[in-house]
């Protein structure tokens, strides 16, 4: 039986990581048959919009996606169109592995960690930004719930279970940001409770950024937080030598979208 998928090529190196990446599907013969939709900066040329109504109609019809890099302006422009998918569908968990291949150069070897980045909410989302009119405040909210809180842990324990992981770590910064990422926290330890066979642990966002890069084989899932997932999946693909090595999935009840980890690379497109 064969399965139709929604491919967006993407902006920059898009169109290059997806062919090489439809080659690979190609050989392993999976049963996957594409369908082809525009998405980015192509779009907005062809249709006057980064992401046409076409395109969220085929991913909501096929529930899976490839999905190449989007761009989003800096500063100012339009709104991330990644931002917008993840919405679009509830796509709440972003997992993304980074683990050591055979035969690459990197600063490590066995590398074998699984990130679980709650992709809903939180700072990176930024709700509400706005500047006052003499240019002075910059100012943006950070909502964080209990839901989202409990579906990511839950999402981080349950994977732990079925890839028969040991440990979970959830970093946090409720030291300081004792509201949104202290309720995180709170969520993440009554969760674990209920998995009493997987070792929980806690760490603090900026020791956990030293520790990755001084002892990473200590990690094996960490959960955390939309802003610092994001960063910190950059900082463990840099592990396994380099963003080009890191693969992503964004999954929610109803659609799952899978990318690379890393953006459109404008520096290195076409070459
Ligand atoms: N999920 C997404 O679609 C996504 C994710 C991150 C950034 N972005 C967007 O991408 C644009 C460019 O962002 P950026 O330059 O900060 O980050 P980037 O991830 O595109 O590139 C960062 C660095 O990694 C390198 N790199 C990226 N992919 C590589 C690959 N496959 N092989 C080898 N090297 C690779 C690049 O050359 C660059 O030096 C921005 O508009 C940003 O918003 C999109």
């Amino acid at each position: 039986m064969s399965q139709t998928i929604a491919v967006l090529k993407g902006d920059g190196i898009g169109p290059e990581i997806m062919e090489a990446t439809l080659r690979v599907l190609s050989a392993l013969d999976c049963g996957l048959d594409y369908e082809f939709l525009d998405a980015g900066l192509t779009a907005l040329d062809k249709h006057g919009q980064p992401m046409p109504d076409e395109t969220i109609e085929a991913i909501r019809r096929h529930r899976i996606a490839l999905k190449g890099p989007l761009m989003t302006p800096v500063g100012g422009g339009f709104t991330s169109l990644n931002v917008q998918l993840r919405r679009e569908f509830d796509l709440y968990a972003n997992v993304r592995p980074a683990i050591s291949f055979p035969g690459t150069r990197s600063r490590y070897e066995n590398i074998d960690l699984i990130m679980v980045r709650e992709n809903t909410e939180g700072a990176y989302l930024s709700d509400g930004q706005s500047l006052t009119d003499d240019g002075e405040t910059a100012l943006s909210s950070v909502r964080v719930t209990r839901k989202g809180s409990e579906r990511i842990a839950r999402y981080a324990f349950e994977l732990a279970r079925q890839r028969g992981r040991q440990k979970v770590t959830a970093v946090h910064k409720a030291n300081i940001i004792k509201t949104s990422s202290g309720l995180f926290l709170d969520v993440a330890r009554e969760v674990a409770q209920e998995y009493t066979d997987i070792e929980f642990q806690e760490m603090i966002v900026d020791n956990a950024c030293m520790q990755l890069v001084m002892n990473p084989h200590q990690f094996d899932v960490i959960v955390t937080t939309n802003l610092f997932g994001d960063i910190l999946s950059d900082l463990c693909a840099g592990l396994i030598g380099g963003l080009g090595l890191a693969p992503g999935a964004n999954i929610g009840t109803e659609a799952a979208i899978f990318e690379a980890v890393h953006g459109s690379a404008p520096d290195i497109a076409g070459k």
